[in-house]
C-alpha cells in the first residue's frame, strides 16, 4: 500500500526534479521519483542528446540511480510532465522497470494536476523476463 503521504511526496520531488531536464530537441520535460524500501527517494530526469537515440527518460534515470545506490526493492514510482494527460513511462522504461518491479505502483500527473494511479503489471501485461529463460544457469 503506498499512502496518501508518500503520493504526495513523489508527486512533488517528480515535479521538482522535472525541472532539471535536459530536453533542448523535444521541449517535453519530464520528472520521475521512486520511492524504495528504505524510504529513500530517487528522482530522474530526461537527458536528450543531440544524436537523438542517445537520449535517456526520467524513470530511467531514476532506476539506476536507486540501482546504482544499491537499492533494488522499489515501493513506487511518480512521473510528471506538462502533457494535455498525465505523463505515461514509455514501452522501454516500463520493461525496464519490470525487470526489478513488475508490479510497481505508479502515480502519473501532469501539471494541470490531473492524476492517474495504476501498476505496471496493467501496463505492461504478460512483460518478459527471465522466467522466459529455459536454462536454469542463465538466471
Ligand atoms: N520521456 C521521458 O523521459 N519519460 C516518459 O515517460 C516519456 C518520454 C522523454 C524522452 C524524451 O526526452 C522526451 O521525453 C520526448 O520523448
Amino acid at each position: 500500500m503506498v499512502s496518501a503521504e508518500q503520493i504526495q511526496r513523489l508527486l512533488e520531488e517528480a515535479k521538482q526534479v522535472r525541472l532539471q531536464a535536459y530536453a533542448p530537441y523535444s521541449g517535453y520535460q519530464v520528472g520521475a521519483a521512486l520511492l524504495t524500501k528504505s524510504g529513500r527517494i530517487y528522482g530522474g530526469c530526461n537527458i536528450e542528446n543531440a544524436s537523438y537515440g542517445a537520449a535517456i527518460c526520467a524513470e530511467r534515470v531514476a532506476v539506476v540511480r536507486a540501482i546504482a545506490a544499491g537499492e533494488t526493492d522499489f515501493v513506487a514510482m511518480a512521473v510528471v510532465a506538462d502533457s494535455p494527460e498525465p505523463g505515461s513511462p514509455c514501452g522501454i522504461c516500463r520493461q525496464f522497470l519490470a525487470e526489478f518491479a513488475p508490479e510497481l505502483p505508479l502515480i502519473m500527473a501532469n501539471l494541470d494536476g490531473k492524476v492517474r494511479k495504476g501498476s505496471l503489471d496493467e501496463y505492461l501485461p504478460y512483460a518478459f523476463n527471465k522466467d522466459y529463460f529455459r536454462d536454469e544457469e542463465a538466471n
